[in-house]
């Protein structure tokens, strides 16, 4: 069974002074944490069996927000990042949890949206060989991992942060990975600037003609969440959607009924202790309707 990580790590220095005395994945993101968004998109490939990773200080804040996971179906579980060095360490930290399986890692701070994302996320899982990254066109493709494919959407080019980007697709922070992800973390080097990259262990599968990439193009939002102004925008997309658009987005409770990990009796209890807000009213109009 594929196994989740979460890394839910950084000093989020890019957005001080909020994140000062906070983790940046516990800030709010329109009506709920951070950290669903990313939670969510686990939950929609099926996976139960996660690993948060965070800091030192944020680790007691993730546990009481969400538990051993148990409420939402899950089996979730924590691990300290001390130091932000670099994405690949999720996966030195995760070798446990991860065992000799197959893995998806998503970064704490990435909101990804879209009408069939669920499908897309088991397609690639059921076909995964070696690593699938997933792109999204982007105005400002120098701020990302940028990749480029060919006609079979087989990566031919990866490169991190490049002056000069080969195409407009940033990598975003969501990657699957078959059984060698945490050999392959294990061997590669701290970059210049002092991180794991996880760049450089996508380089590898790339190296042996084993990487993809599927475009999460249109119909498809992507935010990372790391600048006041993608902060502020994936707020407004999610207030927008949920209100307007009658979506919902990254809901736990919600997915958790919708993959038949927890029932409607299940659900209704966890939006009655949430009654006094909207979020929690609008779950048990969910959790009474057609499931
Ligand atoms: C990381 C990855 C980068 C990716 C980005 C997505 O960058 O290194 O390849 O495009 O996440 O959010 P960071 O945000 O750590 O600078």
């Amino acid at each position: 069974m594929m196994k989740g990580i979460v890394l839910a790590g950084g000093s989020g220095t890019r957005l001080f002074p909020l994140t000062l005395a906070t983790s940046k994945q516990l800030l709010p993101v329109y009506d709920k944490p951070m950290v669903y968004y990313p939670l969510s998109v686990l939950m929609l490939a099926g996976i139960r069996d996660i690993l948060i990773i965070s800091t030192p200080s944020a680790v007691p804040v993730m546990q009481e927000l969400l538990g051993d996971g148990s409420r939402l179906g899950l089996n979730l579980s924590y691990a300290v990042q001390r130091e932000p060095r670099g994405v690949a360490e999720a996966l030195l930290i995760g070798a446990g949890h991860i065992g000799h399986g197959s893995s998806a890692l998503v970064l704490g701070d990435n909101v990804f949206h879209g009408a069939g994302l669920p499908e897309v996320l088991r397609r690639c899982r059921e076909s995964l060989d070696g690593c699938t990254l997933f792109g999204h066109p982007v105005p400002d493709p120098q701020r990302y991992g940028v990749g480029e494919v060919d006609s079979e959407g087989t990566l031919v080019s990866i490169e991190e942060k490049p002056l000069r980007p080969r195409s407009d697709k940033a990598v975003t922070g969501l990657y699957f990975y078959d059984d060698q992800a945490v050999d392959i973390a294990r061997g590669i080097a701290p970059s210049p600037r002092g991180e794991l990259e996880i760049t450089d262990v996508n380089l590898e599968y790339l190296r042996q003609g084993r990487a993809k990439m599927v475009e999460l193009g249109r119909g498809f939002a992507w935010f990372d969440c790391g600048t006041h102004d993608s902060l502020l925008a994936a707020g407004q997309y999610v207030q927008f959607a949920e209100k307007y658009e009658g979506e919902r987005v990254a809901c736990l409770e919600e997915i958790a009924l919708r993959m038949g990990f927890i029932d409607a009796e299940a659900c209704l209890r966890l939006a009655a202790g949430m009654r006094q807000s909207d979020y929690g009213r609008r779950l048990a109009d969910i959790a009474c309707g057609p499931a």
